[in-house]
């Protein structure tokens, strides 16, 4: 991978992704709200690497200004060999049932606004003759559950709409993995009691790297998560639905 672009480029995993592969790109494009943390960590990429470090800022958000940022993506480096799309916030699920405007914008930035960057990248990609689209979901997204219903409903629509977006991209040589990592440490899950089942970001990364290398459609982060959410899949409703989860 030579050209590389991040989205949500200060998250935790998209950080740990970047100390991993920085020293095999050409030209990196780190996309990101925050102009501080962006300064901060193009210049940490510069110095664990030899490539270009660009950096835009720009609030994710915002729906109408993703086809002007990949176009500014393209000016900067060319063409894109990998777009990671890592960025999102865990949504309070007890203020969305009383609060359904804040539940929209959180469904928005999980959900809408990755579909729509999603396919912003994916129509560029095509437009190349191919490269990766990497897109982190969430084990959240497989099934609705009392608990995070409103975040996992965002990732839901981000997974089945990249389930249909890869199968259509193949004509194009478009590569689109969907990444649903289980419990990760970061920044997002500051608060959170740690147990047996929580991966570090670094872990997350390397699973990433793996898979885009290889091609993979569907990730799941650790691979155990897969098999957690056959089983929670398979659970029929009327005893799911009674379950505290
Ligand atoms: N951690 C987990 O357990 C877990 C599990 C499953 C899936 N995921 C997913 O993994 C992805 C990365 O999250 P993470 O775990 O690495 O958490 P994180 O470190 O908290 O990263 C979240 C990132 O999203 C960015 N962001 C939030 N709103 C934005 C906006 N409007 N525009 C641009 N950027 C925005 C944040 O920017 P600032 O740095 O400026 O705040 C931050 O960099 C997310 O999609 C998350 O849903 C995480």
């Amino acid at each position: 991978m030579k050209k590389l672009l991040i989205l949500g480029a200060t998250s935790g995993i998209s950080q740990a992704y970047l100390n991993r592969v920085a020293d095999q790109c050409e030209h990196i494009v780190l996309v990101a709200r925050s102009a501080e943390k962006l300064a901060l960590l193009s210049a940490h990429v510069s110095a664990i690497s030899k490539a270009t470090v660009t950096t835009l800022v720009v609030d994710l958000a915002s729906t109408e200004e993703h086809q002007q940022l990949v176009e500014n993506v393209v000016t900067a480096m060319g063409s894109i060999d990998c777009a990671l799309v890592s960025y999102g916030v865990l949504t309070d699920q007890a203020r969305c049932v009383n609060d359904p405007a804040y539940a929209m914008a959180q469904f928005n930035l999980n959900g809408t606004s990755t579909v729509s960057l999603s396919l912003n990248l994916a129509n560029q990609l095509a437009k190349q003759g191919g490269g990766s689209l990497a897109v982190i979901g969430s084990v959240a997204g497989d099934r609705g559950r009392r608990s995070n219903y409103c975040y996992g409903a965002a990732k839901s629509a981000v997974d089945s709409f990249l389930a249909g977006l890869r199968s259509d991209m193949q004509k194009h040589k478009v590569h689109v993995l969907t990444v649903k990592p289980g419990f990760v440490d970061t920044p997002m899950t500051s608060d959170f009691k740690k147990g047996a089942l929580w991966a570090s970001a670094d872990k997350v990364a390397a699973d990433i790297d793996t898979a885009i290398i290889k091609k993979k459609s569907v990730l799941y982060t650790p691979w155990f998560w897969r098999y957690i959410m056959l089983i929670i899949k398979s659970i029929p409703e009327f005893i799911f639905k009674k379950l505290p989860l």
